[in-house]
């Protein structure tokens, strides 16, 4: 059976002490749940926020990674050294770094192979834009992304993989999909994967819906068939609105 899965991206918000305090807002929080709880902090409070959240029910996670072992990449972090800190899952594919930092289907699908590569689980977000859902090409954008970067993987490989469905124009804006919205597309994903790998693939293929989830909204989006969780922005630097949102299942 699927995961579900509400995963906090912290985005390049929270100083060391601003981590260290939501961190220990979130412990506070924290209770048995039927959801799996992530976060991801920035990379420098990685190694704090695994060490302070051992043995917790809250995976620590990373915002994103580099396709090389190592190598002559300054300013870039690899699998093996997010694996090294005890970190095994990643997102991957954000729109924020399809937007500002010209991540291409080409460029996620390496960083696909060199995630798996490494045994680590991969977040992968995509979504379309304003333009394409008034157009009408919302689902081309999307069929496209999600083919280009994953569907050279094999069956097996889909194990490690999470989908999360963020509209761009539902990221940090206040603007969320309708509940109807989202599932129509989250059927439609797992439509694409069932047509591609089979029904029981895609039926156990977790499929997040990210994009201005708050408290107040949670529970009618999760309560969606092919809805399976979501990864928040803006709700999950405050502990406890992002525990409304797991507690919304
Ligand atoms: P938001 O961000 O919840 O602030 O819209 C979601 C995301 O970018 O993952």
């Amino acid at each position: 059976m699927r995961k579900q899965i509400v995963a906090g991206n912290w985005k390049m918000n929270n100083d060391l002490k601003q981590t260290q305090t939501l961190i220990s807002e979130l412990k506070n929080q924290v209770q048995t749940s039927m959801a799996e709880v992530m976060i991801a902090p920035t990379f420098t409070n990685l190694v704090g926020a695994c060490d302070a959240l051992q043995n917790s029910e809250i995976e620590v996670i990373a915002q994103n990674m580099h396709f090389a072992e190592n190598g002559a990449y300054t300013g870039e972090v690899s699998a093996t050294m997010l694996k090294s800190i005890g970190v095994n899952t990643v997102i991957l594919g954000h729109s924020e770094r399809r937007a500002y930092f010209n991540e291409n289907d080409e460029l996620l699908a390496k960083k696909v192979d060199a995630a798996l590569a490494k045994n680590m689980r991969i977040i992968f977000c995509f979504g379309e834009e304003l333009q394409d859902r008034n157009s009408g090409h919302h689902e081309a954008v999307v069929e496209r992304q999600i083919k280009k970067a994953l569907f050279h993987l094999s069956g097996e490989a889909w194990g490690s993989i999470v989908l999360a469905y963020e509209p761009v124009w539902a990221i940090g804006t206040g603007e969320t999909a309708s509940p109807d919205q989202a599932q129509d597309m989250h059927a439609f994903i797992r439509k694409t994967l069932a047509e591609e790998h089979g029904q029981d693939l895609a039926n156990n293929v977790s499929i997040l819906y990210g994009g201005s989830v708050k408290p107040a909204n949670a529970n009618e989006i999760f309560s969606k068939a092919d809805v399976d969780g979501g990864l928040i922005g803006g709700a999950a630097l405050n502990a406890e609105h992002f525990f409304d949102i797991v507690n919304a299942f």
